[in-house]
Protein backbone atom coordinates (compact mmCIF):
# COMPACT_ATOMS: atom_id res chain seq x y z
CA UNK A 1 0.00 0.00 0.00
CA UNK A 2 1.35 3.51 -0.77
CA UNK A 3 -0.61 6.73 0.40
CA UNK A 4 -0.09 10.13 -0.75
CA UNK A 5 -0.67 12.29 1.64
CA UNK A 6 -1.16 16.33 1.25
CA UNK A 7 -2.51 18.03 4.21
CA UNK A 8 -4.94 19.70 4.43
CA UNK A 9 -7.21 18.70 1.40
CA UNK A 10 -8.66 22.00 1.33
CA UNK A 11 -5.34 23.42 0.53
CA UNK A 12 -5.43 21.59 -2.79
CA UNK A 13 -8.54 24.08 -4.24
CA UNK A 14 -6.00 26.71 -2.93
CA UNK A 15 -3.01 25.81 -4.78
CA UNK A 16 -5.11 25.01 -8.56
CA UNK A 17 -4.99 29.30 -8.60
CA UNK A 18 -1.35 28.82 -8.36
CA UNK A 19 0.75 28.08 -11.26
CA UNK A 20 3.86 26.76 -10.24
CA UNK A 21 5.22 29.06 -7.77
CA UNK A 22 9.28 27.92 -7.05
CA UNK A 23 9.49 30.79 -4.08
CA UNK A 24 10.22 29.40 -0.39
CA UNK A 25 6.69 30.50 0.66
CA UNK A 26 5.16 27.20 -1.32
CA UNK A 27 7.95 25.13 -2.87
CA UNK A 28 8.18 21.74 -4.80
CA UNK A 29 11.44 21.14 -4.03
CA UNK A 30 13.30 18.21 -5.13
CA UNK A 31 12.45 16.37 -1.89
CA UNK A 32 8.79 16.88 -2.84
CA UNK A 33 7.66 18.92 -0.26
CA UNK A 34 4.95 21.26 -0.79
CA UNK A 35 3.22 22.70 1.61
CA UNK A 36 0.09 24.28 2.85
CA UNK A 37 -1.29 24.69 6.47
CA UNK A 38 -5.44 24.21 7.58
CA UNK A 39 -5.27 27.71 9.87
CA UNK A 40 -3.62 29.32 7.30
CA UNK A 41 -6.28 28.98 4.44
CA UNK A 42 -8.89 30.14 6.88
CA UNK A 43 -6.59 32.96 7.96
CA UNK A 44 -6.86 33.92 4.05
CA UNK A 45 -10.82 33.89 4.12
CA UNK A 46 -10.90 36.12 7.60
CA UNK A 47 -8.48 38.49 6.21
CA UNK A 48 -10.30 38.48 3.38
CA UNK A 49 -13.62 39.84 4.80
CA UNK A 50 -11.63 42.37 7.26
CA UNK A 51 -10.90 45.85 5.90
CA UNK A 52 -7.82 46.47 4.32
CA UNK A 53 -6.15 45.88 0.87
CA UNK A 54 -5.41 42.64 -0.37
CA UNK A 55 -2.54 41.80 -2.45
CA UNK A 56 -1.78 39.13 -4.27
CA UNK A 57 2.19 38.11 -5.90
CA UNK A 58 2.70 37.67 -9.29
CA UNK A 59 6.14 36.28 -10.49
CA UNK A 60 8.01 38.20 -13.22
CA UNK A 61 11.34 37.50 -14.40
CA UNK A 62 12.43 36.54 -11.49
CA UNK A 63 10.89 38.93 -9.22
CA UNK A 64 7.49 39.00 -7.15
CA UNK A 65 5.52 41.72 -7.21
CA UNK A 66 2.77 42.85 -5.19
CA UNK A 67 -0.42 43.08 -7.21
CA UNK A 68 -3.84 44.20 -5.80
CA UNK A 69 -6.59 41.37 -6.43
CA UNK A 70 -9.04 44.09 -8.76
CA UNK A 71 -6.28 44.03 -11.23
CA UNK A 72 -4.92 40.00 -10.87
CA UNK A 73 -7.56 39.34 -13.82
CA UNK A 74 -5.68 41.29 -16.28
CA UNK A 75 -2.07 40.01 -15.82
CA UNK A 76 -0.83 37.66 -18.85
CA UNK A 77 2.03 36.73 -17.78
CA UNK A 78 4.05 35.63 -14.90
CA UNK A 79 2.99 33.17 -12.04
CA UNK A 80 0.43 33.43 -9.44
CA UNK A 81 1.11 32.46 -5.85
CA UNK A 82 -1.44 31.24 -3.14
CA UNK A 83 0.20 33.88 -0.76
CA UNK A 84 -1.53 36.97 0.39
CA UNK A 85 -0.39 40.06 1.77
CA UNK A 86 -2.84 42.18 3.69
CA UNK A 87 -1.90 46.06 4.11
CA UNK A 88 -4.17 48.27 6.60
CA UNK A 89 -3.33 51.34 8.34
CA UNK A 90 -5.00 52.90 11.70
CA UNK A 91 -3.88 55.63 14.20
CA UNK A 92 -1.07 53.28 15.60
CA UNK A 93 0.83 52.37 12.43
CA UNK A 94 0.93 50.22 9.03
CA UNK A 95 0.40 46.48 9.34
CA UNK A 96 0.98 43.74 6.69
CA UNK A 97 -0.41 40.56 7.57
CA UNK A 98 1.16 37.50 5.50
CA UNK A 99 -0.39 34.88 4.83
CA UNK A 100 1.25 31.89 3.27
CA UNK A 101 -0.19 28.83 2.55
CA UNK A 102 1.47 25.24 3.28
CA UNK A 103 0.93 21.89 1.80
CA UNK A 104 2.91 19.19 3.38
CA UNK A 105 3.17 16.58 1.30
CA UNK A 106 4.61 12.77 2.67
CA UNK A 107 4.22 8.92 1.85
CA UNK A 108 3.41 5.97 4.00
CA UNK A 109 4.42 2.90 2.44
CA UNK A 110 3.32 -1.02 3.00
CA UNK A 111 6.55 -3.03 1.52
CA UNK A 112 8.13 -6.40 1.81
CA UNK A 113 11.91 -6.89 1.69
CA UNK A 114 12.50 -3.36 2.42
CA UNK A 115 16.28 -4.54 3.15
CA UNK A 116 16.64 -7.08 0.06
CA UNK A 117 18.70 -5.25 -2.41
CA UNK A 118 16.37 -5.90 -5.08
CA UNK A 119 14.36 -3.54 -3.21
CA UNK A 120 14.54 0.48 -4.43
CA UNK A 121 12.25 1.76 -1.97
CA UNK A 122 14.90 2.54 0.86
CA UNK A 123 16.80 4.43 -1.43
CA UNK A 124 14.33 6.08 -3.69
CA UNK A 125 10.86 5.37 -2.69
CA UNK A 126 10.17 8.83 -1.39
CA UNK A 127 10.64 10.45 -4.87
CA UNK A 128 7.63 11.05 -6.85
CA UNK A 129 8.34 12.72 -9.74
CA UNK A 130 9.61 10.28 -12.34
CA UNK A 131 11.83 12.96 -13.82
CA UNK A 132 13.62 13.00 -10.77
CA UNK A 133 13.94 9.28 -10.55
CA UNK A 134 15.29 9.16 -13.88
CA UNK A 135 18.31 11.61 -13.41
CA UNK A 136 18.99 9.80 -10.29
CA UNK A 137 19.37 6.53 -11.61
CA UNK A 138 21.47 7.38 -14.48
CA UNK A 139 24.06 9.69 -12.42
CA UNK A 140 26.95 7.41 -11.61
CA UNK A 141 27.87 9.29 -8.03
CA UNK A 142 27.09 6.65 -5.10
CA UNK A 143 23.74 7.66 -3.30
CA UNK A 144 24.61 8.99 0.49
CA UNK A 145 22.50 8.51 3.37
CA UNK A 146 22.88 8.85 7.40
CA UNK A 147 21.04 6.64 9.42
CA UNK A 148 20.07 6.28 12.84
CA UNK A 149 19.26 3.13 14.35
CA UNK A 150 17.62 1.78 17.65
CA UNK A 151 20.65 0.37 19.15
CA UNK A 152 18.64 -2.91 20.04
CA UNK A 153 17.60 -3.02 16.08
CA UNK A 154 20.99 -2.15 15.17
CA UNK A 155 22.29 -6.02 17.04
CA UNK A 156 19.40 -7.68 15.32
CA UNK A 157 19.14 -5.89 11.74
CA UNK A 158 22.43 -4.04 11.47
CA UNK A 159 24.19 -6.64 9.40
CA UNK A 160 21.54 -6.96 6.70
CA UNK A 161 20.92 -2.72 6.68
CA UNK A 162 25.04 -2.52 6.12
CA UNK A 163 24.59 -5.12 3.35
CA UNK A 164 22.05 -3.61 1.67
CA UNK A 165 24.07 -0.10 1.38
CA UNK A 166 26.94 -2.18 0.32
CA UNK A 167 25.13 -3.81 -2.06
CA UNK A 168 23.70 -0.65 -3.61
CA UNK A 169 26.86 1.17 -3.80
CA UNK A 170 25.86 3.50 -1.02
CA UNK A 171 28.27 6.41 0.80
CA UNK A 172 26.90 5.72 4.29
CA UNK A 173 27.24 6.11 8.00
CA UNK A 174 25.50 4.49 10.79
CA UNK A 175 24.84 5.48 14.27
CA UNK A 176 23.59 2.94 16.87
CA UNK A 177 22.23 4.28 20.00
CA UNK A 178 20.17 3.76 22.76
CA UNK A 179 16.86 5.24 22.23
CA UNK A 180 15.14 4.78 24.82
CA UNK A 181 11.86 6.55 26.44
CA UNK A 182 14.52 7.39 29.30
CA UNK A 183 17.02 8.73 26.79
CA UNK A 184 14.50 10.54 24.38
CA UNK A 185 15.99 13.88 25.35
CA UNK A 186 17.43 17.05 23.45
CA UNK A 187 21.11 16.00 24.50
CA UNK A 188 20.27 12.71 21.87
CA UNK A 189 18.98 14.51 19.38
CA UNK A 190 22.20 17.52 19.37
CA UNK A 191 24.25 13.81 19.49
CA UNK A 192 22.64 13.03 16.06
CA UNK A 193 23.13 16.50 14.64
CA UNK A 194 26.51 16.63 15.71
CA UNK A 195 27.29 13.32 13.94
CA UNK A 196 25.46 14.46 10.69
CA UNK A 197 27.20 17.53 10.74
CA UNK A 198 30.42 15.54 10.58
CA UNK A 199 29.61 13.35 7.69
CA UNK A 200 27.57 16.30 5.79
CA UNK A 201 24.44 15.59 3.70
CA UNK A 202 23.21 17.20 1.20
CA UNK A 203 19.65 18.94 2.61
CA UNK A 204 17.69 18.36 -0.87
CA UNK A 205 18.57 15.10 -1.95
CA UNK A 206 19.99 13.30 1.28
CA UNK A 207 17.02 12.26 3.42
CA UNK A 208 18.53 11.41 7.12
CA UNK A 209 17.10 7.60 7.86
CA UNK A 210 15.41 6.40 11.23
CA UNK A 211 15.40 2.82 11.70
CA UNK A 212 13.46 2.01 15.37
CA UNK A 213 10.54 2.11 17.64
CA UNK A 214 8.44 5.32 18.10
CA UNK A 215 11.51 6.80 20.37
CA UNK A 216 14.02 6.70 17.91
CA UNK A 217 11.63 7.72 15.10
CA UNK A 218 10.74 11.02 17.54
CA UNK A 219 13.79 12.04 18.06
CA UNK A 220 15.29 11.74 14.80
CA UNK A 221 12.77 13.58 13.20
CA UNK A 222 13.15 16.36 15.54
CA UNK A 223 17.00 16.29 15.08
CA UNK A 224 15.74 16.47 11.22
CA UNK A 225 13.71 18.96 11.41
CA UNK A 226 16.29 21.17 13.16
CA UNK A 227 19.07 20.79 10.53
CA UNK A 228 19.74 23.22 8.47
CA UNK A 229 16.17 24.42 9.47
CA UNK A 230 13.93 20.95 8.25
CA UNK A 231 16.14 18.33 6.78
CA UNK A 232 13.77 15.64 4.87
CA UNK A 233 13.44 12.16 6.96
CA UNK A 234 12.79 8.81 6.42
CA UNK A 235 10.97 6.82 8.87
CA UNK A 236 11.30 2.99 9.18
CA UNK A 237 9.23 1.51 12.18
CA UNK A 238 10.41 -1.69 13.57
CA UNK A 239 7.35 -2.07 16.61
CA UNK A 240 4.16 -2.81 15.97
CA UNK A 241 2.96 0.89 17.98
CA UNK A 242 5.50 2.58 15.78
CA UNK A 243 4.12 1.01 12.48
CA UNK A 244 0.36 1.70 13.19
CA UNK A 245 0.97 5.03 15.25
CA UNK A 246 3.95 6.93 15.38
CA UNK A 247 5.15 6.71 11.35
CA UNK A 248 1.75 7.67 9.86
CA UNK A 249 1.48 11.14 11.90
CA UNK A 250 4.01 15.06 11.42
CA UNK A 251 4.72 14.60 15.16
CA UNK A 252 8.28 14.65 16.25
CA UNK A 253 9.94 14.76 19.92
CA UNK A 254 11.74 14.48 23.07
CA UNK A 255 10.79 14.73 26.48
CA UNK A 256 11.55 17.70 28.44
CA UNK A 257 11.33 19.04 31.99
CA UNK A 258 10.03 15.76 32.84
CA UNK A 259 7.31 15.65 30.28
CA UNK A 260 6.73 13.85 27.68
CA UNK A 261 7.56 15.34 24.19
CA UNK A 262 7.42 18.71 25.30
CA UNK A 263 9.84 20.16 23.07
CA UNK A 264 8.78 18.99 19.22
CA UNK A 265 7.75 20.33 15.65
CA UNK A 266 4.65 18.62 13.81
CA UNK A 267 6.80 18.02 10.56
CA UNK A 268 6.18 14.96 9.23
CA UNK A 269 8.45 12.82 7.52
CA UNK A 270 9.12 12.56 3.46
CA UNK A 271 8.29 8.86 3.37
CA UNK A 272 7.50 6.40 6.07
CA UNK A 273 8.39 2.87 4.77
CA UNK A 274 6.26 -0.01 6.75
CA UNK A 275 7.91 -3.45 6.78
CA UNK A 276 6.07 -5.83 8.89
CA UNK A 277 9.00 -8.42 9.06
CA UNK A 278 10.44 -5.99 11.64
CA UNK A 279 7.93 -7.11 14.33
CA UNK A 280 8.90 -10.69 14.57
CA UNK A 281 11.57 -10.52 17.03
CA UNK A 282 9.54 -7.22 19.14
CA UNK A 283 8.74 -8.89 22.57
CA UNK A 284 4.80 -10.40 22.67
CA UNK A 285 4.38 -7.38 25.74
CA UNK A 286 5.56 -4.89 22.93
CA UNK A 287 2.87 -6.12 20.47
CA UNK A 288 0.06 -6.08 22.92
CA UNK A 289 1.16 -2.33 23.52
CA UNK A 290 0.88 -1.78 19.49
CA UNK A 291 -2.59 -3.94 19.62
CA UNK A 292 -3.97 -1.28 22.43
CA UNK A 293 -3.52 1.74 19.58
CA UNK A 294 -5.33 -0.85 17.21
CA UNK A 295 -8.23 -1.31 19.15
CA UNK A 296 -8.67 2.96 19.86
CA UNK A 297 -9.18 3.02 16.11
CA UNK A 298 -11.38 -0.14 16.06
CA UNK A 299 -13.96 1.33 18.64
CA UNK A 300 -13.71 4.72 17.37
CA UNK A 301 -14.10 4.05 13.84
CA UNK A 302 -14.31 0.47 12.16
CA UNK A 303 -16.55 -2.18 13.75
CA UNK A 304 -14.97 -4.69 11.41
CA UNK A 305 -11.22 -4.15 12.78
CA UNK A 306 -12.96 -4.49 16.06
CA UNK A 307 -14.46 -8.00 15.14
CA UNK A 308 -11.07 -9.04 13.50
CA UNK A 309 -9.31 -8.40 16.82
CA UNK A 310 -11.83 -9.57 18.88
CA UNK A 311 -11.85 -13.37 16.65
CA UNK A 312 -8.12 -12.89 15.79
CA UNK A 313 -6.28 -11.13 18.63
CA UNK A 314 -4.57 -13.68 19.72
CA UNK A 315 -3.11 -15.45 16.46
CA UNK A 316 -1.81 -12.01 16.00
CA UNK A 317 0.11 -12.31 18.96
CA UNK A 318 1.45 -15.69 18.66
CA UNK A 319 2.07 -14.92 15.39
CA UNK A 320 3.88 -11.68 16.05
CA UNK A 321 1.98 -10.50 12.78
CA UNK A 322 4.32 -12.44 10.21
CA UNK A 323 1.13 -14.33 8.58
CA UNK A 324 1.23 -14.10 4.94
CA UNK A 325 3.85 -11.96 4.33
CA UNK A 326 5.59 -12.24 1.33
CA UNK A 327 1.70 -12.99 -0.06
CA UNK A 328 1.33 -9.82 -2.48
CA UNK A 329 -2.10 -8.22 -1.90
CA UNK A 330 -3.76 -10.83 0.70
CA UNK A 331 -7.22 -9.33 1.74
CA UNK A 332 -8.46 -11.89 3.92
CA UNK A 333 -4.73 -12.41 5.91
CA UNK A 334 -5.55 -10.54 9.78
CA UNK A 335 -1.87 -9.09 10.37
CA UNK A 336 -2.32 -7.33 6.66
CA UNK A 337 -6.06 -6.62 7.15
CA UNK A 338 -6.09 -4.97 10.82
CA UNK A 339 -2.15 -3.14 9.69
CA UNK A 340 -3.90 -1.48 6.40
CA UNK A 341 -7.41 -0.17 8.54
CA UNK A 342 -5.50 0.98 11.38
CA UNK A 343 -3.45 2.61 9.14
CA UNK A 344 -6.00 4.29 7.03
CA UNK A 345 -8.52 5.11 9.63
CA UNK A 346 -5.30 7.10 11.43
CA UNK A 347 -4.45 8.40 8.31
CA UNK A 348 -8.55 9.80 7.93
CA UNK A 349 -8.46 11.91 11.05
CA UNK A 350 -4.46 12.89 10.66
CA UNK A 351 -4.41 14.62 7.45
CA UNK A 352 -7.24 16.97 8.02
CA UNK A 353 -5.66 18.17 11.03
CA UNK A 354 -1.86 17.48 11.22
CA UNK A 355 -1.07 20.20 13.32
CA UNK A 356 -3.97 19.46 15.43
CA UNK A 357 -5.46 22.62 15.53
CA UNK A 358 -9.01 21.11 15.88
CA UNK A 359 -9.03 20.26 19.27
CA UNK A 360 -11.75 17.96 18.85
CA UNK A 361 -9.79 14.52 18.28
CA UNK A 362 -11.29 11.03 18.16
CA UNK A 363 -7.34 9.32 18.02
CA UNK A 364 -7.42 11.24 21.76
CA UNK A 365 -9.44 8.10 23.18
CA UNK A 366 -7.26 6.51 25.54
CA UNK A 367 -5.57 9.99 26.14
CA UNK A 368 -7.20 11.83 28.52
CA UNK A 369 -5.83 10.02 31.68
CA UNK A 370 -3.17 7.67 30.24
CA UNK A 371 -0.43 10.20 30.38
CA UNK A 372 -0.66 11.13 34.05
CA UNK A 373 -1.04 7.82 35.13
CA UNK A 374 2.00 6.76 32.55
CA UNK A 375 3.87 9.57 34.13
CA UNK A 376 3.26 8.37 37.94
CA UNK A 377 3.71 5.05 37.43
CA UNK A 378 7.06 4.94 35.52
CA UNK A 379 8.41 2.58 34.01
CA UNK A 380 6.14 0.22 35.23
CA UNK A 381 3.47 0.61 32.37
CA UNK A 382 3.95 0.98 28.67
CA UNK A 383 2.23 3.64 26.71
CA UNK A 384 -0.31 1.43 25.24
CA UNK A 385 -0.94 -0.01 28.22
CA UNK A 386 -1.85 3.07 29.87
CA UNK A 387 -4.04 3.88 26.84
CA UNK A 388 -5.76 0.67 27.12
CA UNK A 389 -6.47 1.11 31.48
CA UNK A 390 -7.71 4.41 30.05
CA UNK A 391 -9.74 3.12 27.40
CA UNK A 392 -11.84 0.75 29.67
CA UNK A 393 -12.66 3.19 32.15
CA UNK A 394 -13.85 5.11 29.43
CA UNK A 395 -16.17 1.98 28.06
CA UNK A 396 -17.56 2.35 31.45
CA UNK A 397 -18.48 5.62 30.94
CA UNK A 398 -20.13 5.67 27.87
CA UNK A 399 -22.26 2.45 29.36
CA UNK A 400 -23.29 4.94 32.57
CA UNK A 401 -24.18 7.40 30.17
CA UNK A 402 -26.49 4.76 27.86
CA UNK A 403 -24.08 5.04 24.94
CA UNK A 404 -22.89 1.60 24.99
CA UNK A 405 -25.00 -1.94 25.94
CA UNK A 406 -23.76 -3.97 29.29
CA UNK A 407 -23.05 -6.82 26.49
CA UNK A 408 -20.86 -4.07 24.35
CA UNK A 409 -18.89 -3.07 27.28
CA UNK A 410 -18.48 -7.13 28.05
CA UNK A 411 -17.10 -7.65 24.58
CA UNK A 412 -14.48 -4.24 24.22
CA UNK A 413 -13.77 -5.92 27.68
CA UNK A 414 -13.18 -9.43 26.60
CA UNK A 415 -11.67 -8.23 23.25
CA UNK A 416 -8.79 -6.21 25.43
CA UNK A 417 -8.18 -9.01 27.82
CA UNK A 418 -7.98 -11.39 24.77
CA UNK A 419 -4.83 -8.70 23.60
CA UNK A 420 -3.83 -9.43 27.00
CA UNK A 421 -3.58 -6.15 28.02
CA UNK A 422 -4.37 -4.52 31.29
CA UNK A 423 -8.22 -3.26 32.32
CA UNK A 424 -7.64 -1.43 35.48
CA UNK A 425 -4.90 0.06 37.71
CA UNK A 426 -4.68 0.36 41.30
CA UNK A 427 -3.24 4.06 40.29
CA UNK A 428 -5.79 4.95 38.53
CA UNK A 429 -7.90 6.26 41.41
CA UNK A 430 -10.93 8.89 40.81
CA UNK A 431 -8.27 11.93 41.86
CA UNK A 432 -6.57 10.48 39.22
CA UNK A 433 -9.17 11.02 36.64
CA UNK A 434 -10.94 14.26 37.62
CA UNK A 435 -7.44 15.99 37.69
CA UNK A 436 -7.06 14.62 34.63
CA UNK A 437 -9.71 16.27 33.25
CA UNK A 438 -9.66 19.26 34.96
CA UNK A 439 -5.88 19.53 33.40
CA UNK A 440 -7.52 18.91 30.17
CA UNK A 441 -10.08 21.50 29.82
CA UNK A 442 -7.89 24.07 30.76
CA UNK A 443 -5.51 23.12 27.56
CA UNK A 444 -8.54 22.28 25.44
CA UNK A 445 -10.17 25.23 25.22
CA UNK A 446 -12.68 25.21 28.05
CA UNK A 447 -14.30 21.97 26.84
CA UNK A 448 -12.80 18.10 28.20
CA UNK A 449 -13.75 17.00 24.14
CA UNK A 450 -14.03 13.66 25.83
CA UNK A 451 -14.19 11.00 22.87
CA UNK A 452 -16.61 8.51 23.26
CA UNK A 453 -17.82 5.03 21.95
CA UNK A 454 -21.75 5.18 20.76
CA UNK A 455 -21.75 1.57 19.86
CA UNK A 456 -18.95 -0.37 17.83
CA UNK A 457 -17.11 0.85 15.66
CA UNK A 458 -18.60 4.56 16.44
CA UNK A 459 -17.58 7.06 18.55
CA UNK A 460 -18.52 10.99 19.31
CA UNK A 461 -16.80 13.49 20.90
CA UNK A 462 -18.73 14.65 24.19
CA UNK A 463 -18.55 17.66 26.67
CA UNK A 464 -21.06 16.91 29.39
CA UNK A 465 -19.93 14.09 31.41
CA UNK A 466 -21.51 15.17 35.06
CA UNK A 467 -19.23 14.17 37.99
CA UNK A 468 -22.24 12.11 39.17
CA UNK A 469 -21.71 9.88 35.98
CA UNK A 470 -17.77 9.86 36.19
CA UNK A 471 -18.04 8.39 39.84
CA UNK A 472 -20.57 5.75 39.27
CA UNK A 473 -18.60 4.48 36.23
CA UNK A 474 -15.49 4.38 38.41
CA UNK A 475 -16.88 2.63 41.25
CA UNK A 476 -18.48 0.20 38.27
CA UNK A 477 -15.12 -0.18 37.25
CA UNK A 478 -13.29 -1.29 39.91
CA UNK A 479 -16.66 -2.76 41.44
CA UNK A 480 -15.88 -5.48 38.48
CA UNK A 481 -12.52 -5.56 37.33
CA UNK A 482 -10.56 -4.76 40.56
CA UNK A 483 -9.90 -7.97 41.58
CA UNK A 484 -9.00 -9.52 37.90
CA UNK A 485 -11.32 -10.73 35.11
CA UNK A 486 -14.78 -11.29 36.04
CA UNK A 487 -15.11 -13.10 32.76
N1 LIG B 1 5.12 10.70 16.78
C1 LIG B 1 3.98 10.13 17.06
O1 LIG B 1 2.95 10.45 16.47
C2 LIG B 1 3.93 9.07 18.11
C3 LIG B 1 2.78 8.26 18.21
C4 LIG B 1 2.77 7.24 19.17
C5 LIG B 1 3.88 7.07 19.99
N2 LIG B 1 4.98 7.89 19.86
C6 LIG B 1 6.15 7.70 20.73
O2 LIG B 1 6.66 6.39 20.49
C7 LIG B 1 7.30 5.93 21.66
C8 LIG B 1 6.88 4.50 21.91
O3 LIG B 1 7.22 3.74 20.78
P1 LIG B 1 7.56 2.18 20.88
O4 LIG B 1 6.48 1.50 21.61
O5 LIG B 1 7.92 1.75 19.54
O6 LIG B 1 8.79 2.17 21.90
P2 LIG B 1 10.38 2.03 21.73
O7 LIG B 1 10.89 2.85 20.62
O8 LIG B 1 10.93 2.31 23.09
O9 LIG B 1 10.58 0.49 21.39
C9 LIG B 1 10.20 -0.48 22.34
C10 LIG B 1 11.32 -1.48 22.61
O10 LIG B 1 11.42 -2.37 21.51
C11 LIG B 1 12.77 -2.44 21.04
N3 LIG B 1 12.65 -2.74 19.63
C12 LIG B 1 12.32 -1.92 18.61
N4 LIG B 1 12.18 -2.59 17.48
C13 LIG B 1 12.46 -3.88 17.75
C14 LIG B 1 12.49 -5.07 16.97
N5 LIG B 1 12.16 -5.07 15.68
N6 LIG B 1 12.82 -6.22 17.58
C15 LIG B 1 13.10 -6.25 18.90
N7 LIG B 1 13.08 -5.17 19.70
C16 LIG B 1 12.75 -3.99 19.12
C17 LIG B 1 13.35 -1.10 21.41
O11 LIG B 1 14.76 -1.18 21.51
C18 LIG B 1 12.69 -0.85 22.76
O12 LIG B 1 13.38 -1.55 23.75
C19 LIG B 1 6.93 6.89 22.78
O13 LIG B 1 8.05 7.68 23.09
C20 LIG B 1 5.82 7.74 22.19
O14 LIG B 1 5.84 9.06 22.69
C21 LIG B 1 5.01 8.86 18.93
ZN1 LIG C 1 -0.81 6.95 22.01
Amino acid sequence: MRVYICAPKDGEHEVTNFVESDSNLSRTSEMSYTTTANHQLDETQHYGKQKGTEFSLVQVKSTWKRKSVQNINQIKKGRVSAAKIYESTNSNGTTWTVVSPIVFTYMVTQTQNLLDPKNDTLLTGHIREPQQLAIIRSNTKPLKRFVVMDEIVYNLYGSKVTDYFEARNVLYRILPLPTTEENKSMEMAMKILEEVHKFGIDRRTEPIIAIGGGVCLDIVGLAASLYRRRTPYIRVPTTLLSYIDASVGAKTGVNFANCKNKLGAYIPPIAAFLDRSFIQTVPRRHISNGLAEMLKMALMKHRGLFELLETQGQFLLDTRFQSAIGVQGDHIDPASVSTRVAIETMLEELAPNLWEDDLDRLVDFGHLISPELEMKVLPSLLHGEAVNIDMSFMVYVACERGLLTEEEKFRIIRCMLNLELPVWHQDCTLALVQKSLCDRLQHSGGLVRMPLPTGLGHAEIFNDTSDETLYRAYERWCDELSSGSPW
